[in-house]
């Protein structure tokens, strides 16, 4: 089978497209064949290492997310689940071998999800990573909901930094889903169009506004839960406009590694600071937040595309070295492999 594979670490060019034997299925795993292998941030930090020229060993087959069709069945697993469309999540995570960015990807059977027919394989690679961690950052508020669904928002507003990534999209679809008012950043008028597009109420554009006066015009008695994308750049944005009892999430640090926590403006609302990272996130969490995000598809509540505001760019396997560079030079939407035609 073809599969791409890294067995150093560094630029995109690390990626090698090689044949492999056609993985077994062990005890409590499954074999999917893919169709679709979702790029994010992640994959392209995981292959760029610490630095370049790291030896990895064995290789690693690229690609957290993915979606396709469970050919086969390892022992203890039900036999029922071959030939079910699926998305997949954390398909590399401490497993060399088992990445999605290959023709079959064998992962433990916890890690598929019924795909329903009304979902394409596109949105099916686009739900892992960025749905999970929107669901983690949208579910920490102290006085906040646990679940994701239809009025458990209700009555609440969510910020969202970055309306327009990947994880920004993801949060704006799940809050509003869950009936929340949503409010986000964007730093251009496109940004601004796509993140209206997946269905945030409000767009602030940070390069040209007060986002502070802007946000407390539109809440003022605060936001509940903060999706924060660059608590470096927006702390204390944050804590000036957060409602008591509120949550900042920070999932990422985009513009630092450090940040300056404003401690009086957090006092008074009694705020909850959440740093998430999705891999060493809470087993409970996960359970619930796979069965929400499932539930959400199953409604028709998260849609791909430029429709959605997350226009898709689709690379062939043997270009997947140039789907991780788009993604690592800041392609706007959502970068696919194209396992299979
Ligand atoms: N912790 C975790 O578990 C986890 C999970 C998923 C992703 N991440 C990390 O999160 C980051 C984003 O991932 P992604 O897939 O969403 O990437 P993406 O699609 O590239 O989106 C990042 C977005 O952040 C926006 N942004 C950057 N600085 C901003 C600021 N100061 N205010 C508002 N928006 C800002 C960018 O737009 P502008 O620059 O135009 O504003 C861009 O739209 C990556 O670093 C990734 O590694 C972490």
């Amino acid at each position: 089978m073809r599969a791409i594979e890294y067995s150093q670490t560094g630029d995109p060019d690390v990626l090698r497209l090689v044949d492999r034997e056609v993985p077994e299925p062990g005890p409590g795993e499954v074999r999917v064949r893919v169709h679709r292998s979702g790029v994010n941030p992640t994959d392209w930090k995981t292959r760029r290492g610490n630095r370049p020229g790291d030896t990895v060993d064995p290789p690693q087959v690229p690609d957290q997310d993915g979606s396709g069709v469970v050919d086969a069945v390892g022992q203890g697993v039900e036999e029922s689940l071959t030939g079910l469309r699926v998305w997949v999540w954390e398909a590399a995570h401490q497993r060399p071998s088992g990445g999605t960015a290959q023709e079959y990807a064998v992962v433990p059977a916890s890690h598929v999800v019924m795909l329903p027919d009304v979902a394409s394989f596109d949105l099916g690679a686009s739900l892992g990573v960025p749905f999970l961690t929107a669901h983690r950052c949208l579910s920490v508020t102290e006085d906040g909901p646990t679940r994701l669904g239809p009025g458990t928002l209700q009555g609440r507003v969510v910020l969202v930094a970055g309306g327009a990534g990947a994880v920004g999209n993801a949060a704006i679809q799940l809050a509003r889903w869950s009936d929340a008012t949503v409010i986000t950043t964007v730093s251009s008028p496109e940004k601004a169009h796509l993140s209206a597009r997946a269905g945030a109420d409000h767009v602030i554009d940070y390069t040209r506004h007060d986002v502070v006066a802007e946000v407390r015009a539109l809440a003022p008695a605060g936001v509940n839960t903060i999706v924060e994308v660059s608590a470096v750049t927006n702390a204390a944005i944050d804590a000036d406009v957060l409602a008591r009892h509120g949550s900042v999430a920070v999932y990422a640090g985009s513009g630092g590694d450090s940040m300056q926590l404003p401690v009086r403006p957090s006092m008074v609302p009694n705020a909850r600071w959440q740093f998430v990272l999705v891999y060493n996130a809470p087993e409970v969490w996960r359970a619930r937040a796979l069965e929400d995000v499932a539930a959400a598809v199953l409604d028709g509540a998260v849609r791909v595309g430029a429709e959605a505001g997350l226009p898709m760019h689709h690379y062939p396997l043997e270009q997947a070295a140039e789907a991780h560079a788009a993604v690592e030079g800041g392609a706007v939407g959502k970068v696919l492999i194209d396992v299979r035609p």
